[in-house]
């Protein structure tokens, strides 16, 4: 009990003793302003020192992935930090392999800018640009799943790969802040993004984009992003999504059908119940024009006494394991939470598939 006792104590003060340095800094140290050079560029940026160096970079409009928002989750936000950086944090070792930080890399949400800094991010970030959309649609697909249509205004077409995200800028009372949502209308409506958006109670992001109405102005950054189809038409393709998860895999199925119609691609989703299920018929409207495509559903949770469902039941990775055969060549895009992704690429790897790209939300 005593040695519990001195732990919560030590812990508490050693957290008290952290925020008291935090609100110190901010109010009695000016670092006033610093170089920030990127690329060894002719003409280094000009900055307040005291901000952490992913501000500094979206206050000049650089626009690098911050998925979680510059909480220290993501590790999107990944820069080479020549000189400058100070010593790596422990927030950052978590999401930082011992490769990269022996190469410099860290994150950017976590260096506070104290000096002149040098960076190198790679040439396409830069070309990274703000959109202004207005809201077209705004339509409830489940009891906490919408489907927002924005029309980009400017610029007025966007150039994405399928499985890509943006980045929405968000009011919140410390000021904008941004959320990843992924693309889920096809690459081939260039002057359209559609977003998949599940409502998280109490999330700044999400419940900004439930109560958009038609008419209503949205900003964001991207498009952002690894996924990479394989354009060898004899290769498989793999989806398997959980919730939300299905708003880049739906982006990827259509394109992918608009340019090889006889490509084989099987969709796996899984929901936890009846009432969790959206866009089956669409997809099943989809597999009858496209004889190649396989579209199955499975839910997770015991089926209730009023639930009808014909479907499979189980989590979704049972259902990967049954329908797919081992040996074949394949690409597979896994989307959703990280335990589903987990067990899924487990099976994947099993049947032999190691081309595997995945988005944790
Ligand atoms: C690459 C990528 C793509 C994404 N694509 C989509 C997408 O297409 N559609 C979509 O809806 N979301 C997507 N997300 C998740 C999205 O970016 C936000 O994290 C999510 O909407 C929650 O943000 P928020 O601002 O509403 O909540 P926050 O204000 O960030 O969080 C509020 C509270 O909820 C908790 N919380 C945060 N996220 C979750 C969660 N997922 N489940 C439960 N609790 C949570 C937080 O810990 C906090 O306590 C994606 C994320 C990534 C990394
Ligand atoms: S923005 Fe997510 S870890 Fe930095």
């Amino acid at each position: 009990m005593i040695y519990l006792l001195s732990v919560v104590s030590f812990a508490g003060l050693t957290v008290a003793l952290a925020g008291m340095l935090m609100i110190a800094e901010r109010l009695l140290i000016n670092y006033g302003i610093c170089k920030l050079d990127i690329n060894a560029g002719e003409k280094p940026l000009e900055v307040d020192g005291g901000q952490t160096l992913l501000a500094s970079l979206y206050a000049n409009e650089i626009f690098i992935p911050s998925a979680c928002g510059g909480k220290g989750t993501c590790g999107h936000c990944k820069v080479t930090v020549i000189a400058g950086g100070g010593p790596v944090l422990p927030t950052e070792t978590l999401l930082l392999t011992r490769k990269e930080i022996r190469s410099n890399v860290r994150l950017a949400c976590q260096v506070k800018i104290r000096e002149d800094i040098y960076i190198r991010i790679p040439e396409d970030l830069l070309n990274i640009r703000m959109y202004t959309t207005t809201v077209e649609s705004s339509v409830d697909l489940t009891y906490d799943m919408k489907e927002i249509r924005l029309r980009l205004n400017d610029p007025p077409n966007i150039s994405h790969r399928p499985g890509q995200y943006v980045q929405v800028q968000a009011p919140s009372p410390d000021g904008p802040v941004f959320r990843a949502y992924s693309i889920s209308s096809p690459v081939y409506e260039p002057d359209i993004v559609q977003l998949v958006v599940r409502l998280v109670p109490g999330g700044i992001g999400s419940t900004y984009l439930h109560n958009l109405k038609p008419g209503d102005y949205v900003n964001f950054t991207g498009p952002f992003g690894e996924f990479l189809l394989n354009p060898d038409p004899s290769v498989e393709i793999i989806c398997v999504g959980g919730g939300c998860g299905i708003a880049p895999i739906r982006n990827i199925i259509y394109t992918l059908y608009e340019q090889w119609p006889d490509r084989a691609c099987w969709l796996f989703f899984g929901c936890r119940a009846t009432r969790d299920v959206f866009y089956l018929e669409e997809f099943e409207e989809l597999a009858k024009k496209y004889p190649n495509f396989h579209v199955v559903y499975a839910l997770s949770d015991q089926l209730g006494e009023d639930e009808k469902w014909d479907g499979e039941t189980g989590f979704i990775h049972l259902s990967v394991d049954k329908y797919l055969e081992p040996g074949v060549r394949r690409q597979a895009f896994l989307c959703g939470p990280p335990l589903m992704i987990e067990a899924v690429t487990r099976v994947l790897k099993e049947k032999g598939t190691s081309d595997i790209f995945y988005d944790e939300f």
